[in-house]
């Protein structure tokens, strides 16, 4: 089959999260499978081509009379072209993929509305007939809708179907709607009932749950979720109507990406055989942050964005509990200016106990996954989640709150043979402080512990399977 992969962000050219993981990784094993995969991504202002070894190509697309030049990486075996779309509206002054200082860019409806567009040209350009379009998240949602709407009579998409995957459906791309007419959008599609109303406002999420032929999300658990009032961020009752066509797979991991015996970000390797290496980075984090380099006291990691999503807050109001336990902490993440300002202050008044450091840094989260004790990952809700999985291939058994793909992914210890992590439930600082004693109690425990390890570290969050499932809807889709 060919599939054009739609995503505002693909590592390692630009990643602000997990979407960045799955836009490189899942691509890659439908190209292994055989299939032709075409990526289409913006090339933002740091995207440097040189350093890339990107191809700039003579060709142009056109997004509703807008132009754009194409930049490529590209493709081999097993390994899928990626073409950037090159437009004052990505580069141009700007670095960033969604905004900079904590401000989103006033035009983002405009970007994203150009990338969709702006995608749906490349088969024209390129000579090919793509069986499925598969669309990402709210930046890429009008996709569905531009299909239908703009290429009725396009020979190069005729027959394309449409998958639209939800990674969270917090972020649904709302705007003024006085963003229809700028967006070339016809005011019959500004409805509630399969439009693209949301409060009178215009919600681009809503175009893909209502166009796409199928829908997905990243883990089977946050597909139940998602259709609960809780869980629907108001789109619910969009989503239990097209319930039939909606279906969780679960996300897997780059095996290459992240390895312990093999990661070049790491001072020492390790495998589930032999975990020696695995102390020798813990006792090289603790002294690259400044902790007392101790293997007697247990080391907690976290990595990831401060957002009320990941549980930061839960982790602020629990800090004092914690603090008293006998332990370290180390926090890599940026986001919340609140969250990040409190962190860094804490990280100065007990630098023996708590690390902070605010920013994205790629080596530091694989050091912090491998030298780390444990994980934390206290979500409020979690879609899938990665760092969960990465965490468990680096034999660092995570805790965890039992939602959405991190319910799907963990398993609770059961106090004697079964488990891989530390689940719990209640969304309040007790309970998160419970389980964290509750991890650091095993930990003591060197047997018990490394049965957890090894369990964790045998589980194959490889993409192979969930990519066959991607693979078998897209053909139910075309037909073949
Ligand atoms: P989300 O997409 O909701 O942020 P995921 O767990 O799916 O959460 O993916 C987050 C990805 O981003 C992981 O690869 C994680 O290691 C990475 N990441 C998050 N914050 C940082 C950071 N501050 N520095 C480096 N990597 C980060
Ligand atoms: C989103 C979700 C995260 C998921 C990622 C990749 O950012 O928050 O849970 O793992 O997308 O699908």
């Amino acid at each position: 089959m060919n599939v054009l992969f739609v995503s505002s962000e693909v590592a390692p050219f630009s990643k602000t999260g997990g979407l960045g993981d799955v836009a490189a990784s899942l691509p890659a094993a439908l190209a292994e499978l055989g299939h032709r995969v075409v990526v289409v991504t913006p090339r933002y202002g740091s995207i440097d081509p040189a350093r890339h070894g990107l191809e700039w190509l003579p060709l142009s697309l056109d997004a509703r009379g807008e132009r754009c030049g194409l930049w490529m990486r590209r493709g081999g075996p097993g390994s899928p072209e990626v073409y950037f779309l090159e437009h004052d509206l990505f580069y141009g002054f700007r670095r960033a993929p969604y905004g900079e200082g904590g401000v989103d860019y006033p035009d983002n409806p405009a970007r994203f509305a150009f990338l969709a567009r702006a995608a749906l040209d490349l088969p024209r350009a390129l000579g090919m007939r793509p069986e499925v379009v598969h669309f990402n998240d709210w930046q890429s949602a009008l996709g569905p809708w531009f299909l239908r709407a703009e290429h009725g009579d396009d020979p190069w998409l005729e027959g394309s179907r449409s998958v639209y995957t939800i990674h969270n459906l917090a972020y649904q791309g709302m705007f003024a709607k006085e963003f229809m007419d700028g967006l070339g959008l016809p005011w019959s599609v500004f409805r509630l009932d399969g439009g693209l109303e949301f409060h009178d406002q215009l919600n681009f999420m809503k175009a893909g749950l209502s166009f796409a032929d199928a829908l997905t999300t990243v883990s089977p658990n946050y597909a139940r979720e998602i259709l609960t009032v809780e869980g629907g961020y108001g789109l619910d009752t969009v989503l239990r109507s097209r319930s039939g066509d909606l279906f969780g797979i679960l996300n897997g991991i780059d095996e290459r990406e992240w390895d312990p015996s093999r990661d070049p970000h790491l001072p020492a390797r390790f495998d589930a055989r032999d975990l020696r290496g695995k102390a020798r980075v813990k006792a090289a984090l603790q002294a690259e942050l400044g902790l007392p380099v101790k293997s007697h006291v247990p080391l907690v990691g976290m990595v990831g964005r401060l957002a009320d999503q990941k549980g930061m807050d839960l982790v602020a109001a629990a800090l004092p509990a914690l603090l008293r336990l006998d332990a370290q902490f180390v926090m890599l993440g940026s986001g919340q200016r609140d969250l990040q300002d409190f962190f860094s202050w804490v990280s100065g008044q007990r630098p023996d106990r708590f690390a902070a450091r605010i920013g994205f840094d790629e080596g530091l989260a694989h050091r912090i996954e491998a030298g780390a004790d444990t994980f934390l990952m206290p979500s409020r809700f979690e879609p899938c989640g990665l760092n969960q999985m990465y965490s468990l291939r680096y034999g660092t058994p995570p805790i965890a709150r039992a939602v959405g793909g991190l319910a799907d992914t963990v398993e609770d210890y059961d106090g004697w043979k079964r488990g891989t992590g530390f689940l719990f439930g209640p969304l309040d600082p007790g309970a998160l402080v419970g389980a964290v004693q509750r991890a650091l109690d095993v930990w003591r425990d060197v047997r018990a512990w490394r049965g957890i390890q090894a369990r964790g570290m045998a589980l194959d969050f490889s993409w192979g399977r969930s990519a066959e499932r991607y693979e078998a809807l897209f053909r139910g889709l075309a037909g073949n």
